[in-house]
């Protein structure tokens, strides 16, 4: 198979066609898919309405599933609409099918997704591609914006560049949701999820390229103190996400994107959370050691 790929931006982004994600994929089929995540960053396909079945096979040909947040509720986990544990549930439905109360416990998670963020980063393995098809949209918002941190990194002033090599930010899951007011959590579930550390500059390992490693999951700057680190954070972040690098996907019912989240970071645009918004995600874990660029 030869994927045709559309760029949708300067810097990154592509849009295949001449694939149907509800066939089985072949070995040659995920290595070309694998190699244009490795050029683009984040594909986006049209027109794929998949099962809970299919989207979950389509993922697994990339590796093992990750369950996001789901190991912070143990055995007392919500009921989950779908069939598949790896199956998320981004959406403000609950699982009797109504749209979720305004300040409920899924809506905290979808505004926690409207803040800059690579998924999971907060774990060890964190994620390296997610898929995120849409099945129902809102009429206005809700739109989904994709940064390149290739871009970011190439594009960082010397003294930073200098400043941040050989620095670690330490993610924490529960981080934007004590930010957003929701800081609820028992110390079981605070011991469930520890903090992880991650270098700010890493080598993207199917490209070779330098990345910016940032998010909003990164709490503070091992080493630094704790204000300076965090006014850093926002200045890292805050370049990283300036108009140049940023993709704004509007979606379509049956559009799906899949992206890197060790080469970009994303985001959620608001939306009216009384209508109804239905995507799944389904998120594979980053195996590979991470790389630093040498000095
Ligand atoms: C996600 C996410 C943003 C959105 O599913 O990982 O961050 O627009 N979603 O729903
Ligand atoms: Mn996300």
């Amino acid at each position: 198979m030869t994927l045709e790929i559309r760029p949708l931006h300067p810097l990154f982004v592509g849009e295949v066609s001449g694939i149907d994600l509800r066939q089985p994929l072949e070995p040659a089929d995920i290595a070309e898919i694998e190699a244009a995540m490795d050029e683009h960053a984040v594909l986006v396909f049209r027109d794929q309405p998949l099962s809970q079945a299919e989207q979950i096979r389509f993922a697994e040909s990339f590796g093992p599933l990750d369950t996001g947040l789901g190991k912070l509720y143990g055995s007392g986990k919500p009921p989950s609409r779908f069939d598949f544990e790896t199956l998320l549930d981004i959406s403000n439905v609950d699982p009797d099918g109504a749209v979720s109360a305004r300040d409920s416990r899924k809506n905290m998670s979808n505004l926690a997704n409207q803040l800059w963020h690579s998924d999971s980063s907060f774990q060890r393995p964190k994620a390296q591609y997610s898929m995120l098809s849409a099945v129902v949209v809102p009429p206005h918002g809700g739109e989904t914006e994709y940064a390149d941190l290739r871009a970011a990194y190439d594009a960082l002033p010397e003294d930073l560049r200098r400043e941040i090599f050989g620095l670690e930010a330490e993610h924490y899951a529960l981080h934007t949701r004590i930010m957003l007011g929701d800081d609820g959590y028992t110390e079981e579930q605070k011991a469930a999820m520890p903090p992880v550390s991650w270098p700010l500059a890493q080598l993207h390992p199917g490209s070779g390229r330098p990345v910016l490693f940032v998010g909003v999951h990164a709490r503070r700057i091992l080493d630094y103190p704790l204000a300076e680190g965090k006014m850093l954070l926002a200045e890292l972040l805050e370049h990283a996400t300036q108009r140049a690098f940023v993709y704004r996907h509007v979606w379509s019912v049956g559009d799906l994107v899949m992206w890197d989240n060790r080469s970009t970071l994303h985001r959620g645009r608001r939306y009216d959370l009384s209508q109804r918004r239905e995507m799944r995600r389904t998120t594979t874990d980053d195996l590979l050691p991470v790389r630093r660029p040498s000095a």
